[in-house]
């Protein structure tokens, strides 16, 4: 199975694009219905933005944040006004003590396979009455990663780079997977535009994230070649408009079920 565990997670290149990467988790905090929270839980929570948010927005209960990354908790400790409690582990295998009011998860599962089976089991750490909320990259079939999945497979680089596979379903499959537990469901689709600057900004966006397990598996004269004709493509395919700048069509998939 394909892991991202040992991957080092950069806090400070994935910052890089902070206020684009953190609308998607606002929009989905803004559509949390109002709970009496008691616990409250961020998987994945990265460099805990979200996760501080999480706490201002349910003020009463115990807010924990999860990842596997220390840098990144590291970062989620050094907040300033941290009220939430950061802790080291496995989204794929994390479990509760007790169930929970809100568990919340804002672009980390994509990075998991078996979606149909984790899901199922989220929802069961879910209090009744309580609110499962996700939210995770569905542009897979963007040039950003179709570029980087044909160079992979190209003759210099086939079978030295472990890209991950898909694992992002769709609307209708998270339906059907969470409709059998919850009581309401609501999916939806956002495409973000996002305006980037500077150069080459979506080789310095995927980067922070997709490209990772490029980093991982190459090194010197192989890891350069395989950028600059990466980034080559990416600049047919993101052009620089005459402003200067740089349009990023990014889809993201929203779920809330309620237990
Ligand atoms: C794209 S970041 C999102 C961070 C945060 N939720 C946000 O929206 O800003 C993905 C995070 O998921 C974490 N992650 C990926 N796989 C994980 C796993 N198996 N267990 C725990 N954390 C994981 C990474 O360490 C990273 O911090």
């Amino acid at each position: 199975m394909w892991s991202n565990r040992f991957m080092l997670w950069n806090p400070g290149q994935y910052s890089k694009f902070a206020r684009q990467r953190l609308q998607p988790g606002l929009d989905l905090i803004a559509r949390l219905p109002e709970i009496a929270a008691e616990r409250v839980v961020d998987l994945g929570c990265g460099t805990g933005e979200l996760t501080e948010l999480l706490a201002s927005r349910f003020p009463s209960a115990e807010v924990l944040g999860v990842d596997s990354s220390e840098e990144m908790l590291a970062r989620a400790r050094q907040q300033p006004g941290a009220r939430a409690r950061y802790e080291r582990g496995d989204i794929a295998t994390w479990a509760p003590l007790e169930r929970v009011q809100v568990l919340f998860s804002n672009a980390a599962y994509q990075w998991l396979p078996s979606h149909a089976e984790l899901f199922t089991r989220l929802l069961s750490f879910v209090e009744d009455a309580g609110v499962f909320a996700a939210q995770m990259p569905r542009n897979f079939d963007a040039p950003s990663h179709a570029v980087m999945r044909e160079l992979a497979m190209s003759s210099r680089f086939k079978g030295r780079i472990e890209l991950r596979h898909e694992p992002v379903l769709s609307p209708q499959a998270y339906y059907d997977v969470l409709a059998a537990h919850a009581r309401e469901v609501e999916i939806w689709e956002t495409e973000y535009l996002h305006v980037l600057e500077g150069e080459d900004p979506v080789f310095e966006w995927t980067r922070g994230t997709a490209l990772l397990p490029v980093y991982a598996a190459l090194e010197g004269e192989a890891l350069e070649a395989f950028l600059t004709e990466y980034k080559q493509r990416l600049r047919a395919a993101y052009p620089r408009r005459p402003d200067g700048r740089t349009l990023f069509p990014f889809r993201r998939i929203f779920m809330l079920a309620r237990r």
